[in-house]
């Protein structure tokens, strides 16, 4: 039994090893040029697949600095390593980068170099969740698309951060330290296409102010909100998913008008204080209200 389990493990190792070997001959053959160029700028410490040469992949590898990235690298994954900083020098040459995971690594605020991010004019997603930001990192680049910052200790918002990202659509800060004089009266200022803002699982006793006129889903569960002022679907006139679970909403805390929003399709106020069902929309397609004080009649 052991001999046999041995004999499959070994034959598996040779026949990957193998396999590998093809591959590896099959380029040499047919695309020697392309492929010393990237043998030669792949960086030792990741893996260049010759099928995809747009994509550098450097994750799970224990490393505590970022490689020199080569100027044809469109992805660049460096997820679960052990970065503290983020240096201009080794992203110099990377223009053409779109899409960076940073996620599960050890960067700081202070480790950021103030032009290592910005300099990179093409980039849509930016993955740096689980780190150890304690402020939004800034200035970012402008082609912004998605900034993903869950799980870090930000508690601040610097001025200006967002009143260039244009085209971003998707912020997620859920998970932080987030309270509420964390936001600036111009904080959401610019954010013309933003359609998802995740504030989920922070400190906010009241919900953010002057949010983007295009947000359609504003997640703020697992915070110590009490209420929502009078008019405030007003400014979000297309907000449609709202998720308040686990907050302190109480009847007292809601506007006079409740939730009678058009917009809105799907409400989630399950965890909360309230005692009686809130007015809605006929438009509303889901309602969560378990885990109220509603006593059936
Ligand atoms: C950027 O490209 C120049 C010219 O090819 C090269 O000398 C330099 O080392 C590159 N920088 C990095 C960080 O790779
Ligand atoms: C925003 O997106 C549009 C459409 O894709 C693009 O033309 C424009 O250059 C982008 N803006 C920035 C600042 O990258
Ligand atoms: C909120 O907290 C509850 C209870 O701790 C947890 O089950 C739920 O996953 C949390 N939701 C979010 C979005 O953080």
């Amino acid at each position: 039994m052991a001999t046999t389990i041995c004999f499959i493990i070994w034959a598996v190792f040779i026949t990957d090893s193998v396999w590998t070997r093809t591959v590896r001959q099959v380029y040499e053959v047919h695309d020697l040029e392309d492929w010393t160029a990237q043998d030669l700028d792949c960086p030792r410490e990741c893996f260049c697949p010759p099928s995809f040469p747009t994509a550098l992949y450097c994750e799970n590898r224990g490393l505590k600095e970022i490689p020199a990235i080569p100027s044809r690298i469109w992805y660049l994954y460096l997820e679960n390593n052990l970065i503290e900083t983020i240096p201009e020098k080794p992203f110099e040459n990377a223009t053409q980068l779109r899409w960076i995971n940073l996620n599960k690594n050890k960067i700081t605020n202070y480790g950021i170099e103030k032009g290592a991010l910005s300099q990179l004019k093409k980039l849509l997603f930016l993955f740096l969740e689980d780190n150890e930001l304690e402020e939004v990192p800034s200035p970012l680049p402008r082609s912004l698309e998605q900034l993903q910052l869950a799980r870090n200790k930000v508690s601040r918002i610097p001025q200006g951060t967002f009143s260039n990202l244009e085209n971003l659509t998707l912020l997620d800060l859920q998970h932080n330290k987030l309270l509420d004089n964390a936001f600036q009266r111009d904080t959401f200022k610019g954010l013309k296409n933003l359609m998802q803002l995740n504030m989920a699982k922070n400190a906010l006793r009241n919900m953010p102010p002057r949010l983007p006129a295009n947000t359609m889903q504003l997640f703020l569960d697992n915070n110590s909100i009490e209420g929502i002022p009078e008019n405030y679907f007003n400014v979000i006139p297309k907000v449609a998913f709202l998720r308040l679970n686990h907050n302190k909403l109480s009847d007292a805390g809601l506007p006079s008008s409740g939730f009678d929003v058009s917009s809105i399709l799907d409400l989630q106020l399950s965890h909360n204080q309230l005692t009686k069902v809130p007015r809605i929309n006929a438009h509303l397609q889901h309602l969560h209200l378990d885990h109220n004080k509603i006593k059936s009649k």
